[in-house]
């Protein structure tokens, strides 16, 4: 499938993982706890009643992970910096032990030649400024743009890029709409101020980091699906127009055009945001990249019970259609709507239901997933839309959110007994599959 494919040379190939979902180390060296240590401390909230304390204890592992990662032979390696480590209440003083492990971990990827692109916020807020209001208020905004600048002040000359946000959609509408995530407020209005907040809070961070002057790359990574009406009827057309702009072009039209979507803001009716004169111009900031987190597409059905995709590839471990050429779909769409800059797929990947089997993992399934959205990825760019580069999610498995360990994103196996890591085959996969690219050129 993939065999015959050839990216550009200077391409990028990475892995990506965040902060909380890694790390563990929740308590130490000054570190303030953050809504998700919070979210977990209610064991109804997460699946398997877990919680982020060890995780996948990289804290400790950094560098024998970052060696996993050098024996790869990936160019690059995406993660977030967990905002509470480094300054615990979210505003006021900087703790110098939370930076000293970014630098650290800078430090050995840097011996080994893997470029850092860092993300500022992967949805733990510190806890702190959850109990003045959390993304509901507006000053939560400001405060990220204080943290955005000292952060690129320190390391915007030592890493690739700083996107400022993760999927800003999952932290409004998953933390806000209906509280699958934390801060668990279910509130369709409140969700949706949050969005603006935290449109406007990227605006503020980058006005923030453009000051500093470092020649990191500056962005924001958006979770973006093509929206399919499930027939032709007019119902679930609409219903497929509506879905798209609720999401892609929620976030894609301020940034990019300085304003929401005229179908979303007459859907939102009342609960439309609360926008101040001058936000859209805070917000529509140019981006060096985009950042582009792909999975699955949604299937949007108006009927009752809605109708389900006939997914001849199958479904993911989290119950995700497998559909690659929604990524093809979804780029062109992208290029077609919007003056873009230069795109990174900074998500893909898959869950799946993973064994350790005689100190091996088969999973065949993932190397077909990630085969065959690289095809979908190559014949975007061969209609000419730039992508400068591509992370798999995730290195390792870890704490997937309200899901605790049970699902399993790695193409690194990890066993949370004993910490122990073995690459699955989709590892060496990759690794054999990068070396092919390097060596054709
Ligand atoms: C997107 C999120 O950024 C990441 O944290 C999560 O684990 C993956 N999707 C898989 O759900």
């Amino acid at each position: 499938m993939t065999d015959s494919i050839q990216f550009p040379p200077d391409f990028t190939w990475g892995v990506a993982t965040s902060a909380f979902q890694i790390e563990g180390a929740a308590t130490l060296d000054g570190k303030g706890p953050s809504i998700w240590d919070t979210f977990c401390r209610n064991p109804a909230n997460i699946k398997d009643a877990s919680n982020g304390d060890i995780a996948c204890d990289h804290y400790h592992r950094y560098r024998d992970d970052v060696a996993l990662m050098a024996s790869l032979g990936v160019d690059a390696y995406r993660f977030s910096m967990a905002w509470a480590r480094v300054q615990p209440e979210g505003k006021g003083a900087w703790n110098e032990r939370g930076f000293d492990f970014y630098a650290r971990l800078l430090d050995a990827l840097e011996e080994h030649g893997i470029a850092p692109h860092l993300t500022l916020y992967h949805w733990d807020l510190p806890q702190a400024l959850q109990d003045e209001g959390g993304w509901l208020s507006r000053d939560t905004a400001h405060r990220f743009a204080d943290y955005a600048w000292e952060v690129a002040r320190r390391f915007g000359a030592r890493v690739k890029t700083i996107a400022t946000h993760n999927e800003p959609w999952c932290t409004a509408n998953l933390g806000h709409g209906n509280a699958q995530f934390a801060p668990g407020v279910a509130d369709r209005k409140s969700a949706i101020q949050v969005s603006h907040h935290l449109l406007l809070s990227h605006g503020l961070a980058m006005q923030a980091m453009r000051a500093v002057g470092a020649p990191a790359r500056l962005g924001i990574v958006l979770n973006q699906w093509t929206a399919d009406p499930a027939t032709d009827s007019q119902a679930d057309r609409d219903l497929a127009n509506l879905e798209y702009a609720r999401s892609v072009q929620w976030f894609m039209d301020p940034i990019f055009k300085g304003r929401y979507p005229e179908l979303a803001l007459r859907a939102h009716g009342a609960d439309a945001p609360r926008v101040h004169e001058g936000d859209f111009k805070t917000i529509r900031q140019p981006l060096d990249f985009l950042g582009v987190n792909y999975y699955t597409r949604a299937y949007c059905s108006a009927e009752e019970p809605p109708r389900q995709p006939d997914s001849p590839l199958g479904v993911t471990d989290m119950g995700w259609e497998i559909y690659p050429q929604g990524l093809t779909e979804l780029l062109l769409k992208l290029k077609a709507e919007y003056d873009l800059p230069p795109i990174y797929i900074t998500e893909n990947g898959m869950a799946n239901a993973d064994c350790l089997d005689h100190g091996q993992v088969d999973d065949q399934a993932r190397i077909d997933y990630v085969a065959r959205h690289l095809a979908a990825l190559h014949a975007a760019m061969a209609h000419g839309v730039q992508v400068d580069g591509y992370f798999l999610w995730s290195l390792l498995d870890n704490f997937e959110w309200n899901s605790g360990y049970a699902k399993r994103f790695g193409i690194v196996y990890v066993d949370y007994a004993t910490q122990e890591r073995t690459p699955k085959a989709s590892a060496l996969w990759y690794r054999d599959f990068i070396a092919a690219q390097r060596r054709r050129v």
